[in-house]
């Protein structure tokens, strides 16, 4: 299924994922938009993609109900959009173990519920593989990323004939570690590779790629797919 002419949405498209999604999609020939919080990020993003951009906070509602109202019915949406905030399940303030979850979760359940989809539509949801394959100090992430991996499945069946997919992601180098010193950010990505079968950490495009073959695959709902290069078995 061509994406020619297609109109595909990325919430989430100025950094990493889904600007990458973005990139690819419009590359095949799809009329992409990109959203994320209103700011210089977005704006640097939708012009160096040459794509619309529209400022919407997937923490909110009506900001969201805002975005699909403004693209109309689309063809394929995809959600990257998260800020997350984990550590230590005793002493994590409740309050950011929640931020995390209104915004990876309640998030893309606002999308889900505001978008407006054209015959064949599909909607992918970005989990992690922090769902199946816990981590210390990340209890918060790992629970909304089942959460979210449940929510592709009943929504497969809710949403119906609209396709509804999970990709989740093993360890991706983009810029949501940009907070971390370069040389530990660096050295921390060094060793996870040297542990992957696959022998490197995962490049944004590797992401996109399931994204878009999920987008094109008429035959692909209820379905998870885990790109980790092997994290989850390793
Ligand atoms: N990278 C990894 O290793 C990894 C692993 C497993 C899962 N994942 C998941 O993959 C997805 C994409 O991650 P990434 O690595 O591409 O991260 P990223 O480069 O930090 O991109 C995150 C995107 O989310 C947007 N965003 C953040 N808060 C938002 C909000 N409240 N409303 C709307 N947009 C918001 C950001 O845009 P603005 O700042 O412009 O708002 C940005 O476009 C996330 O769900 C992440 O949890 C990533």
């Amino acid at each position: 299924m061509s994406l020619q002419g297609k109109k595909v949405v990325i919430v989430g498209g100025s950094s990493g994922i889904g600007y990458a999604t973005a990139a690819m999609a419009k590359a095949q020939g799809a009329e992409v938009v990109i959203a994320s919080r209103a700011g210089a990020r977005l704006d640097a993003a939708a012009k160096a993609l040459g794509v619309r951009a529209i400022p919407a906070d997937v923490t909110g509602d009506e900001a969201v109900e805002n975005l699909f109202r403004q693209t109309g019915a689309v063809d394929h949406v995809a959600v990257t959009a998260a800020q997350l905030k984990a550590g230590p399940f005793k002493t994590q303030p409740i309050a950011e173990a929640k931020a995390t979850m209104e915004g990876k979760f309640w998030g893309s359940w606002r999308v889900a519920r505001f978008a407006e989809f054209r015959p064949g539509g599909s909607l992918t949801i970005v989990s992690g593989f922090l769902s199946i394959r816990p981590r210390p100090n990340s209890a918060i992430v790992g629970a909304a990323n089942g959460a979210l991996e449940a929510l592709a499945r009943s929504l497969a069946i809710d949403l119906a004939p609209v396709r509804v997919n999970a990709v989740s992601p093993g360890i991706i180098d983009t810029p949501i570690r940009a907070a971390m010193p370069e040389d530990a950010r660096k050295a921390m990505l060094d060793k996870i590779a040297a542990g992957l079968p696959v022998g490197r950490v995962g490049l944004a495009d590797d992401i996109a790629l399931q994204i878009l073959a999920f987008m094109q695959n008429g035959f692909a709902t209820g379905s998870i797919v885990y790109i980790d290069g092997g994290g989850t078995i390793a």
